[in-house]
């Protein structure tokens, strides 16, 4: 029995040092490679290397308790524990490349002297545009801007203009009423009278905004831009009225365009005239812009009709204007052969881009 036992005695012990040993590796092994994968950074590593790796690391501690084991112990033990080391090393070495690639990462990629990229910039609607531009050249001809409101008196949009109430010229402009004595201004020539009403001549305003109109189709929309022009001085002519808008047209389309004036009638002014232009598309051969006519009629004109000085107190016997409104739309389409106006309130980027 005793022999027995005494016999049994160093298999059990061996047993049990043998597992504690491969308990402890396993162990280590699962303790080095969690820790190493909490790792963010080389310095970091570092401290790994040192804990592990290193000559008085707990990997080299390791070993060399296996080196003092029995040695029928040490073939087992030394087998598990070369593969711990192994798998810890490749891991280890994967870890530092992956964190030097990291650190060098930003300097890498971001080059700084390279120029920065520019911001996606907007800019101002061709109507906008087109307005400004039409404001500058009458202003660098001396006339002051000024605005007024869209909802409008019906005294202001007709009657001070000449236009009473049952005058077949209100059939020209469908009107928006708001109540049977507002309207939506159905033009920008409102601000004719409303400029005379506040001061003494003379006078030299362009007047530009929305105006509104029951209208829709490739060349017209509910709402759409005017400038209105108004001049009164001693002395004015029609010879002035050229000049100016001849000057206008030449700023605004080339100095090579061609124009003329075509006798027309508006409420309130005498003698009235429409500006055309030579048509910017055929050149004046005639096509389907011009209705084979050569012409485009870019704006309405006139000297100032005696009856609307009536209603701002101005003496027609002293005093003498022009006036004059285009719309901004027509302006725009003409200038950049634009055929369909509904492009102006689509908003497509890619159209707009364009200006
Ligand atoms: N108000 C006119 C329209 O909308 C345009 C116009 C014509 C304005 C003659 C004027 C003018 O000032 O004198 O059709």
């Amino acid at each position: 029995m005793r022999s027995g036992h005494v016999r049994l005695l160093p298999d059990v012990r061996g047993k049990v040092n043998r597992k504690t040993m491969r308990e402890q590796i396993l162990e280590l092994e699962k303790e080095a490679l969690q820790e190493l994968e909490a790792v963010s950074d080389l310095s970091g590593l570092d401290r790994f290397r040192i804990a592990y790796l290193a000559k008085k690391g707990r990997l080299t501690a390791l070993l060399k308790d296996i080196a003092s084991l029995p040695a029928e112990e040490r073939p087992e033990a030394g087998k598990l524990a070369n593969s711990f080391k192994r798998n810890l090393t490749e891991r280890f070495e994967g870890a530092r490349r992956r964190l030097l690639a990291k650190e060098e990462e930003p300097l890498s990629s971001l080059d700084i002297t390279l120029p920065g990229r520019e911001p996606a910039r907007g800019h101002l609607h061709p109507i906008t545009q087109v307005m400004q531009e039409i404001c500058h050249i009458f202003g660098r001809m001396g006339f002051r801007v000024v605005k007024g409101p869209n909802v409008e008196l019906d005294y202001y949009n007709f009657e001070a203009l000449n236009i009473p109430k049952d005058h077949p010229a209100r059939d020209m402009q469908d009107t928006f009423y708001i109540s049977e004595n507002v309207v939506l201004r159905t033009h920008t020539s409102p601000m004719q009278v409303r400029t005379m009403e506040e001061q003494p001549p003379p006078v030299s305003v362009i007047a530009p905004g929305k105006v509104y109109r029951r209208d829709s189709d490739i060349t017209h929309t509910p709402m759409f831009h005017q400038v209105e022009g108004l001049l009164v001085d001693k002395g004015v002519t029609f010879g002035d009225l050229k000049g100016t808008l001849t000057s206008f047209v030449h700023q605004m389309f080339g100095l090579d365009t061609a124009l003329r004036f075509r006798p027309s009638f508006f409420p309130f002014t005498e003698p009235s005239a429409e500006v055309d232009i030579r048509c910017v598309i055929c050149g004046g051969i005639g096509c389907r812009t011009c209705s084979n006519t050569g012409w485009l009629e870019i704006l309405g004109s006139g000297m100032v009709d005696p009856e609307v000085y009536r209603f701002v107190d101005y003496d027609p016997e002293v005093y003498s204007g022009f006036a004059f409104g285009m719309g901004i739309e027509r302006v725009a389409m003409l200038k950049y052969g634009i055929d369909d106006i509904q492009l102006f309130f689509r908003n497509d980027i890619r159209f707009l881009r364009q200006f």
